[in-house]
């Protein structure tokens, strides 16, 4: 019996951990479009210039170095923290922290990468 129980306790616990440790698309997303992420104060949020992934380039989650406003970061958290901290007028998130990853996973799904066009073959004798 008391083993069951400390089963049944393990499995809640693990479950529990799994879901905190899984990066949510749905909270990201909530935090993309909140205007208080970060403890903005401008009245903006993410989607207010990225709606849909815009001004988000295509090889965003390829890149291993990143420029923005002329400054060079290079993790892809540094930049959205800059993000935060001018446009959104707030301070900062945990780079590590589950806001972030939270955020990072919404955003891929924003970001698609480009279909690669196949240039028609020209027809000969046509
Ligand atoms: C007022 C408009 C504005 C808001 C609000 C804004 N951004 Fe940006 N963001 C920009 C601009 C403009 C750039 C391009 C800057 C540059 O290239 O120097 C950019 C660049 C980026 C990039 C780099 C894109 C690339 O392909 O290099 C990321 C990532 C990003 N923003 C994430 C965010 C996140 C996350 C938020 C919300 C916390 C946010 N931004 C809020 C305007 C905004």
């Amino acid at each position: 019996m008391k083993k069951a129980f400390i089963l049944v306790a393990a499995l809640m616990m693990t479950g529990s951990l799994a879901l905190a440790y899984a990066a949510s698309v749905d909270k990201g997303k909530a935090l993309f479009e909140s205007p208080s992420l970060g403890g903005g104060t401008t009245g903006k949020s993410c989607s207010t210039c990225h709606e849909g992934g815009k001004n988000l380039g295509s090889d965003l989650f390829e890149r291993k170095q990143f420029t923005i406003m002329k400054m060079d970061k290079k993790s892809l958290a540094e930049v959205i923290n800059i993000c935060i901290e001018k446009p959104l007028g707030g301070a900062a998130i945990d780079p590590q922290g589950q806001d972030m990853k939270d955020l990072i996973a919404y955003m891929k799904t924003l970001v698609t990468k480009p279909v690669t066009k196949k240039t028609p073959k020209k027809i000969e004798g046509c």
